[in-house]
């Protein structure tokens, strides 16, 4: 596989750091936090089925690390600066190295919602991605009715590309559709250079 001048090599995990977050790599010994927002049915609401046990908690950890150590995908944890509680996950996975894209994941313990700190540390893996990890393209997909996701992917430059029509059964027993988004590297240096 080809490799490019200053692309991430997994050598040492890459913490980031934001002006309110810190960006570390997902430890086994996180799993009580992870639980807490994973085991919260508004956190899960337009996602997989809300955890139960904390052994849950521990095997999700495991298989994000495993694929991680297969550079499959690329997961952190959220945390305040100063503070080892971790509120969130953040991340790339689907990484296709051949065509250079990879979907954005990201969730936020509910406490935290409505401060733009999942918006702050989206941006910065958005940053990572295209900087460190030579991507083209990131995708994501949301469900249509989860509109602070939506509203985080358009506030950050993703374009809606398409809809998946009754793409999965929510809460309320009924389908939903799922809205593809992407952002290409050049649109997001058209965006920065406008930015300054
Ligand atoms: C999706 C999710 C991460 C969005 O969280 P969020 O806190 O709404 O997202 P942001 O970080 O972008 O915050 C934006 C909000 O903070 C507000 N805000 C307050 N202070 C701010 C600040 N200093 N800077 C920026 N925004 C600020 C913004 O006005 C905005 O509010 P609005 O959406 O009502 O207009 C969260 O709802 C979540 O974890 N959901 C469950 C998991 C999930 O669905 N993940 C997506 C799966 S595809």
């Amino acid at each position: 596989m080809k490799t490019y001048r200053g692309e991430f090599d997994f050598s040492t995990f890459p913490t980031l750091t934001t002006e309110r977050l810190l960006l570390h790599e997902l430890l086994p010994a996180d799993a009580a936090d992870v639980f807490i927002f994973r085991s919260d049915p508004e956190v899960q609401k337009f996602n997989a089925e809300p955890m139960q046990h904390l052994s849950e908690a521990h095997a999700f950890i495991e298989e994000i690390r495993s694929k991680q150590a297969a550079q499959e995908e690329l997961m952190w944890a959220v945390t305040f600066h100063e503070k080892n509680t971790v509120v969130g996950l953040v991340g790339f996975d689907y990484w296709n190295r051949y065509h250079h894209r990879a979907e954005v994941g990201y969730d936020l313990a509910h406490a935290y919602w409505g401060q733009g700190l999942a918006s702050e540390a989206v941006k910065t893996i958005i940053d990572f991605g295209f900087q460190r990890m030579h991507l083209n393209r990131i995708e994501a997909g949301t469900i249509a009715d989860n509109l602070r996701s939506v509203r985080l992917l358009e506030r950050l430059g993703f374009r809606r590309e398409g809809t998946r029509r009754g793409y999965s059964l929510e809460d309320d027993g009924t389908y939903h559709d799922s809205a593809m988004y992407g952002l290409l590297r050049c649109e997001y240096r058209k965006a920065l250079h406008r930015r300054g």
